[in-house]
């Protein structure tokens, strides 16, 4: 199927490594061009290098982190040198914020909150106005599934995760006129390095002594007995992003293998 954004241009923050690589390479291999974000230099010139090499696309990396405003506010600036504007924002950089509430750290909390809420929410603000001016835009926010369905060892991420659905939604709404579509996606466990640097929490938390076996449980909370891969994710976010999703808006998709068992 032709997705139909062959041109198009798109910013993925935390496009130098996991889901937000994998949805680089798909936008890459569909003709759109990229800028990718990222906080560690080297990192993010390996990911731009590897992409390129890949799929011989136009991609171009700029270190940004989604914790400061003025980083976002350069991260644009930059997008719009290099591609000229902007057609579609996958705000996805992040981190999951984990532990019970006896573990839990108000600053820790303050920074998921400035790298997602208060991240993704000021990246829509500074590419907004270039969509309304052209009448299409997708943004994409890479979620989660603790946002709808509530997991005490997930608390942080989890509030975060539910103040991000309600901005998807009211979003949605305020930029229909515009031909601004504004989607989630929502993850449930992702083999990627945020799970492998979540492992030992995980394993206290499952009551297992390996990283293998807590993969194996969390493989079994979900329908299809695995747990996601990368480029899974991407697929999804790509598809949303696509001409093929004209007629889809403020929905959250759950991108989880069935982890999720509730109605929405
Ligand atoms: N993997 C899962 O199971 C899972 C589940 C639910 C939701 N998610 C969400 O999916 C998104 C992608 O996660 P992933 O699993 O692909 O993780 P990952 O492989 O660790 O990739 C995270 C990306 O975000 C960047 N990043 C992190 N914090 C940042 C910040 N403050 N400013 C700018 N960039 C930042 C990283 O770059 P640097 O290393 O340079 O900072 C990296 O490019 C995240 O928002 C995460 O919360 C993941």
């Amino acid at each position: 199927m032709d997705l139909g954004i062959k041109g198009r241009r798109a910013i993925v923050t935390g496009g130098s490594s996991g889901i937000g690589f994998e949805t680089a390479r798909v936008f890459l291999e569909e003709g759109v061009r990229v800028v990718i974000t990222g906080r560690k230099e080297e990192k993010l010139k390996k990911a731009c290098d590897d992409l390129a090499k890949r799929t011989g696309g136009e991609v171009h990396g700029v270190v940004a982190d989604m914790t400061k405003e003025s980083d976002i506010v350069k991260m644009v600036a930059f997008a719009k040198q290099k591609l000229g504007s902007v057609d579609i924002l996958v705000n996805n950089a992040g981190q999951m914020y984990s532990g019970r509430f006896a573990a839990f750290d108000d600053k820790e909390m303050q920074t998921q909150l400035d790298t997602k809420l208060f991240g993704f929410m000021r990246a829509i603000r500074a590419v907004y106005p270039m969509m309304k001016a052209q009448k299409w835009g997708r943004i994409v926010n890479t979620i989660g599934g603790a946002g709808k369905e509530p997991d005490p060892y997930m608390f942080g991420s989890g509030m975060t995760n539910s103040a991000l659905l309600n901005l998807t939604k009211s979003l949605s709404t305020e930029f229909g006129e515009d031909n601004v579509l504004v989607n989630a996606i929502c993850p449930g466990w992702v083999a990627t390095d945020l799970w492998v640097r979540n492992t030992e929490g995980m394993k206290k938390e499952f009551g297992v002594a390996s990283e293998a076996e807590a993969r194996k449980v969390a493989a079994k909370k979900n329908a299809l007995g695995r747990m996601g891969k990368p480029e899974e994710l991407a697929n999804a976010t790509v598809f949303l992003c696509s001409e093929r999703a004209s007629y889809i808006t403020g929905v959250s998709l759950n991108t989880d293998g069935g982890r999720l068992k509730g109605l929405w």
